[in-house]
């Protein structure tokens, strides 16, 4: 008898920060240095997604005679490669890249619901990036209501594609698209259609992945330093996924998501992001009746 042979994956071993690392091959760098504990800024990478290149704030250095500055989160780690994540020539070019983020952003952060936890801020912040050469007038934009449940703010938006992809690869519905390019690119309802009239499932995963305070949760208005959260099981199916549940005053205000956590790796249906709002309405019994 023939004994099932079991198909070898290759690894690969290189080094990040002068550090060992051995991963399977395909892997990328970015993820390489995530399983060395090593994080690496980043933008428009989001766990799960097929990686997109946009907005290279991941951008590291590999050492060498072909070597040079790359995003980490598109290139694989090759066999004996030499990578450093925040040698000075990576870290200016991410502060060159934050401050042209910054040119058009609104930074309105007193009044942004991603203030304390937004990507943008966090790099700006990290990246010591207190000053601007380059500038222009702000354009100010006013937000626009895609539905009862989704607010978007072009002036914010780094057009990372999070929103789009998530809503594509991981939902399958494609309700939201990118239009138009360069200074001109925006996030629209498909076909030019409203929101309520795509296949939106209104599950808020557009909300979820976006890095900054671009598209908001139109029920939520706190800051979120002000919340306690408890990662619990939602109760609304049998699937039990993993959720975030954000509270203060005895009231749930949010639920926000465990990326790679549980069996839904973070991601949740409508019921998961929303269905708190039934846990305390006003209509819901909290203590037994008795018919007439
Ligand atoms: S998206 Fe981030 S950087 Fe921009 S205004 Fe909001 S908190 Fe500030
Ligand atoms: S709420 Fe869900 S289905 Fe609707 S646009 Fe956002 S990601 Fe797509
Ligand atoms: S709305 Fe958010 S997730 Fe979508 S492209 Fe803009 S910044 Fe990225
Ligand atoms: S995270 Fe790599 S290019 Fe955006």
């Amino acid at each position: 008898m023939v004994a099932p042979t079991r198909t070898e994956q290759k690894m690969v071993t290189g080094k990040i920060n002068n550090l060992d690392v051995t991963v399977p091959a395909g892997t990328t760098i970015l993820d390489a240095a995530r399983m060395a504990g090593i994080e690496v800024p980043n933008l428009c990478y989001q766990p799960l997604m097929r990686a997109w290149g946009s907005c290279r704030i991941c951008t590291v250095q590999i050492l060498g005679k072909r070597g040079g500055l790359i995003e980490s989160c598109a290139t694989p780690l090759g066999e004996g490669m030499e990578v450093l994540t925040h040698s000075p020539e990576v870290m200016e070019s991410r502060q060159f890249i934050l401050q042209m983020y910054l040119i058009d952003h609104a930074l309105d952060c007193p009044t942004c619901d991603k203030s304390g936890e937004c990507y943008l801020q966090d790099n700006t912040y990290l990246h010591n990036v207190n000053a601007n050469p380059y500038r222009r007038p702000k354009f100010n934009q006013s937000y626009v209501h895609f539905s009862e449940l989704i607010d978007y703010k072009w002036d914010r938006c780094i057009m990372c594609n999070r929103c789009t992809r998530v809503c594509d690869e991981m939902i399958g519905v494609t309700a939201i698209e990118s239009e138009f390019r360069s200074l001109e690119a925006t996030i629209a309802p498909a076909y030019g259609e409203d929101l309520t009239e795509t296949n939106c499932t209104h599950c808020g995963m557009c909300i979820a992945v976006c890095p900054v305070g671009a598209l908001t949760d139109r029920h939520f208005g706190h800051h979120p330093w002000e919340l306690d959260a408890t990662e619990t099981i939602c109760g609304f199916c049998d699937v039990g996924c993993t959720l975030n549940v954000e509270a203060n005053r005895g009231l749930v205000r949010r639920t926000t998501h465990l990326w790679e956590r549980g069996v839904n790796h973070g991601y949740t249906c409508e019921f998961g992001r929303w269905g708190y709002e039934q846990v305390q309405h006003q209509d819901r019994l909290s203590y037994p009746v008795v018919r007439d």
